[in-house]
């Protein structure tokens, strides 16, 4: 078997799967919350399927609130088993080499669109520069998710209390938490259609993908995704079985 380099722990697998499981239930029963035929994104038929399915709209709201509890237990937990981990994937997220990264960002949209043809017509070398632990596609993404995820947790607390403890005058907070969850969540899922893509369409990286399952990845697709991670870790002996 080709030599293996170690990507993720048990851990990130699971909060990775258990992130986007919480993700897709909060969705579908976020989406059904939405009464107002301006705005619903499935049009009026879809709330009111999701309400009549769990006995009206309160009982809806209530489990879309016990799934984000759930979802933020889950970060928690995840922090006290693997504070490591989640420093080593934040410190991989936000830093940025501005001139090598965003020539990566530029190229890689020319190359997955037009091809090399355009950079080289314009004198460009089309060869990407290497990339670290993320690439920065992936770094924006995770970015958002992350700001992202915060905000949607941070305003989807303020929301509950809201109904449970806030008086009048707080309106002017809850109608603000109102309006970052939606942006947030909106923000995250255009960037989740890519990232699903990317991560489970594109034949290239499909090894990525399956170390989204196992942990790991084969020699030749760190080298060539991830240059700048690869040399750094070819010597670790962990890298090796
Ligand atoms: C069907 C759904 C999903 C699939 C197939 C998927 C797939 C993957 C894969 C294969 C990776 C590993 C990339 C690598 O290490 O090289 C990854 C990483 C990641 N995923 Fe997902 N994912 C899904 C849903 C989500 C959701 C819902 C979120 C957050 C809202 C998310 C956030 C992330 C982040 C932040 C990373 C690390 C950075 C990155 O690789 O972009 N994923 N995902």
């Amino acid at each position: 078997m080709a030599r293996q380099f170690k990507r993720h722990d048990r851990s990130d697998i699971f909060i990775h799967w258990f992130n986007a499981a919480c993700w897709l239930l909060l969705l579908i029963t976020g989406i059904g919350l939405i009464s107002n035929p301006a705005i619903d994104p499935l049009g009026s038929g879809y709330p009111e399927a999701m309400r009549s399915l769990v006995g009206g709209g309160a009982n809806l709201l209530a489990i879309h609130e016990v799934i984000g509890f759930v979802w933020i237990l889950g970060f928690i937990w995840y922090l006290a088993v693997n504070a490591r981990g989640a420093g080593f994937f934040l410190k991989e997220v936000f830093m940025v080499s501005p001139a090598r990264d965003m020539a990566w960002m530029l190229k890689k949209m020319v190359l997955m669109t037009l091809g090399p043809k355009p950079l080289k017509m314009i004198g460009v070398n089309p060869e990407l520069p290497k990339q670290g632990f993320y690439n920065m596609g992936q770094k924006a993404f995770a970015q958002a998710s992350v700001a992202g995820g915060v905000v949607i947790a941070f305003t989807g607390v303020i929301m509950f209390l809201s109904d449970k403890t806030f008086g009048a005058e707080a309106t002017g907070i809850v109608s603000w938490a109102v309006t970052l969850h939606f942006i947030a969540v909106g923000v995250v899922f255009a960037g989740l259609l890519v990232h699903i893509y990317m991560a489970a369409i594109s034949p290239e990286e499909r090894p990525g993908f399956r170390s989204m399952f196992t942990g790991h990845v084969p020699e030749n697709y760190a080298r060539h995704h991830h240059g700048l991670w690869y040399e750094k870790v070819r010597s670790a002996p962990e890298n090796d079985g």
